[in-house]
């Protein structure tokens, strides 16, 4: 599969994180949304989190229970070293987001940079299925991907840019009513060699569609 888990693992090996053209070192508009939407003792997941420091921002600022997934293990690697004995207060997840089935539920799911790469229509429905059956009902979704303006290709692979409105589109079409959009922000992303991408940033709310017991109050 292009993209599969040894790309992900070559492109890991090869360079630093901080070379990567994805690199944030501090992942400020992840932090601002996921400080509206997530409190101390919360479950939080990060899907394809890659080496993405998100998570050692969070760990100080005292966020947990965190989950870290990503299909390449030589990614997890690199947090967890650069964690050092904090990394023991994390779950580490290698799996692939399309066949991955949680075994847990979150009240917040972050994905900066994955859905993007689901280019076939298949893994676009396995993503949306594991995102509904792992979102607690009344728990936010973060997703951002290139905007529809962004670049066509990411780490040499091609990507599906959305415009938010089309984003919220596709997935009430693979989860009928179990995603509603609360927000959407646009992002402009300087590579570490200086070049700018434009994201946009979806948040979702799970709706309670579907569950026999409706919140009171
Ligand atoms: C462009 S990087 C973004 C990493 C991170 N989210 C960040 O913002 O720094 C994409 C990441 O998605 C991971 N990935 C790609 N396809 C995946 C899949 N099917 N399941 C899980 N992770 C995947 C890659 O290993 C890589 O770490």
């Amino acid at each position: 599969m292009a993209g599969g888990q040894e790309h992900w693992n070559a492109v890991y090996g090869a360079r630093s994180e901080d070379e990567l053209t994805w690199f944030e070192a501090l992942p400020s508009m992840s932090l601002d949304l996921i400080h509206a939407y997530l409190r101390p003792g919360d479950p939080f997941i990060d899907i394809g989190a890659g080496a993405s420091r998100l998570v050692d921002a969070l760990l100080e600022e005292g966020f947990g229970p965190l989950t870290v997934l990503d299909l390449s293990a030589a990614a997890l690697a690199v947090s967890r070293e650069r964690l050092g004995r904090k990394a023991d207060k994390v779950a580490w997840i290698e799996a692939d987001i399309t066949t991955w089935q949680p075994d847990r539920d979150y009240v917040l799911w972050h994905d900066r940079a994955v859905f993007h790469f689901l280019t076939g229509a298949e893994d676009r429905a396995s993503y949306a299925r594991a995102l509904s059956d792992a979102l607690r009902p009344g728990g936010t979704a973060i997703i951002a991907t290139f905007a529809d303006d962004g670049p066509e290709m990411c780490s040499g692979l091609p990507v599906v840019r959305y415009a938010p409105e089309a984003l919220a589109q596709e997935l009430d079409q693979l989860v009928p009513g179990r995603l509603e959009m609360l927000d959407a922000k646009r992002h402009l992303h300087v590579t570490p060699k200086g070049n700018t991408q434009r994201f946009q940033y979806s948040v979702f709310r799970r709706t309670y569609a579907n569950d026999i017991v409706a919140p009171q109050g």
